[in-house]
């Protein structure tokens, strides 16, 4: 293989209830990423721009009603279509610092009901994080934090399900499917919570190839696992 692997980018994902601060934390982290001289990008799903992302948006706003199965689909879609860019760029070596990701997908249909496996069944073979911080706010406080808007989910009651998804999520497997969780209080100094988030994105920044690391997290993770992980560990009990 030779030097041949260049340095690749970290995969960092912000998760938490809406208000939980995530947005600002996110942009805070690139800016700080890019003064150090490191490439950096702030992704977000929902990503609204796409065709997808259109229907997305038009459900939260209730411009439109889609069954709850069809608009957890939707969301993963909206992941999927953008995997291979993703791919892309870490690959290039940007890191990338992502506003929700799967675990908002889990969490949220969970909440409403839907089978906890069957909501993680299409984040299959989607890229694995290098590191998932949860912000940490108590649904009351988030929903004080200068109102909720006009959108579907931003109702204290749906929320505090939300959060309980996300403890169940977090205790069940986020330990297993990344290579790191943290937990930021949101409450707590802004400054020192970007100070952690900045050493994990520099620790993650070490240049392993994608592929091993993918390979490595699915294969350990009991759910989330890639149809690859699955024939390696099939071959391996064998
Ligand atoms: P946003 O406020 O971050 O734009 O997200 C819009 C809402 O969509 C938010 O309430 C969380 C929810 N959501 C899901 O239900 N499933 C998902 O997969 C994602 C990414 C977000
Ligand atoms: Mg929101």
């Amino acid at each position: 293989e030779g030097n041949k692997k260049e340095s690749r980018g970290a995969l960092i994902v912000l998760e938490g209830l809406d208000r939980s601060g995530k947005s600002s934390q996110c942009s805070r982290l690139v800016s700080y990423l890019e003064g150090e001289g490191l490439s950096a990008e702030l992704w977000r799903f929902p990503d609204r721009t796409t065709n997808v992302g259109q229907m997305i948006s038009a459900y939260l706003t209730n411009a439109s009603q889609l069954d709850d199965h069809t608009i957890h689909l939707l969301f993963s879609a909206n992941r999927w279509e953008k995997r291979s860019l993703m791919e892309t760029k870490l690959k290039s070596g940007t890191t990338l610092i992502v506003d929700r990701y799967s675990y908002s997908g889990v969490a949220f249909s969970s909440a409403k009901g839907l089978d906890i496996d069957w909501c993680k069944a299409p984040e299959n073979g989607l890229l694995a994080p290098d590191l998932v911080a949860y912000l940490d706010i108590s649904p009351d406080k988030a929903a004080e934090r200068g109102g909720y808007g006009d959108e579907r989910y931003e109702k204290l009651e749906f929320q505090q399900k939300v959060a309980e998804h996300y403890k169940v999520l977090h205790d069940a497997s986020w330990k297993s499917i990344v290579h790191d969780v943290i937990d930021i209080n949101s409450g707590d100094n802004d400054d020192d919570n970007l100070a952690v988030l900045a050493e994990i994105a520099h620790k993650h920044d070490k240049g392993k190839a994608l592929e091993a690391v993918h390979e490595d997290v699915l294969g350990k993770a009991g759910v989330l696992t890639s149809a690859r992980a699955r024939r390696k560990r099939a071959a391996a009990s064998s």
